[in-house]
């Protein structure tokens, strides 16, 4: 018998490429964790496909049938604790998650961002650090707290920023180093790796 696997969440709305850089790892047994559950607020999310083309069960959650966000969050937080996960990875999720959800899971909810935090939070990240004219960027992973791309920093990575980038280009750089650093988040916190103490995130040595 092995011992128990470390159940996460991965909640997404779009294309799914940081859910299969996840899947990916775990298939190559580099991040010791199963995928309990893959949930999308949007119908068509491709990540919905790449969940059932693993054999991982897939849900899609529909903020139009609740009455209000308290709800839809409420809803949430029912999936998520029937699978009773150890972790849940924002994964593109593109919905702010209210007080009720954050206090649910306290400590267990991770986020991946297209910037160096805490510049350029929100939406548009690579657009604004074009705008700014920053001569690096990156992507962050961040423990979610009630802020918006706010909550203790775990990883980050750089990306050089050059003139000739577009928002494409730029993303596409970003999302490369965005599926290097995600899976290794979640195995620091798989190894229980982590400290946290206010802001500062440290980790553990062997
Ligand atoms: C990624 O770039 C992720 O960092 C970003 O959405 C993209 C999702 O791509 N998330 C946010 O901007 C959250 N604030 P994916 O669906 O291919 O993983």
């Amino acid at each position: 018998m092995g011992s128990k696997k470390f159940k996460l969440a991965v909640l997404v709305s779009g294309q799914g490429t940081n859910l299969q850089a996840l899947i990916d790892q775990i298939e190559q047994e580099v991040l010791a964790a199963e995928i309990s559950i893959v949930i999308s607020n949007v119908k068509e999310a491709f990540a919905l496909e790449r969940a059932k083309n693993h054999g991982i069960k897939s849900h899609f959650l529909d903020r139009k049938s609740y009455s209000g966000k308290a709800e839809f969050d409420q809803a949430l937080i029912d999936l998520l604790q029937a699978e009773a996960v150890d972790l849940i990875c924002l994964a593109g999720f593109m919905r702010i998650l209210g007080k009720a959800f954050i206090n649910s899971f306290a400590g267990k909810i991770i986020n991946i961002h297209p910037s160096l935090l805490p510049a350029f939070p929100g939406l548009h990240p690579q657009r604004q650090a074009l705008e700014h004219g920053v001569k690096f960027s990156g992507c962050t992973v961040h423990f979610v707290d009630e802020g918006v791309d706010s909550g203790p920093i775990i990883l980050q990575s750089v990306v050089p920023v050059y003139d000739s980038d577009d928002e494409e280009t730029l993303s596409r750089r970003i999302l490369e180093q965005e599926h290097d650093i995600y899976p290794r988040a979640v195995q620091l916190l798989v190894e229980d790796r982590l400290t946290v103490s206010e802001r500062k995130v440290t980790q553990k040595k062997n």
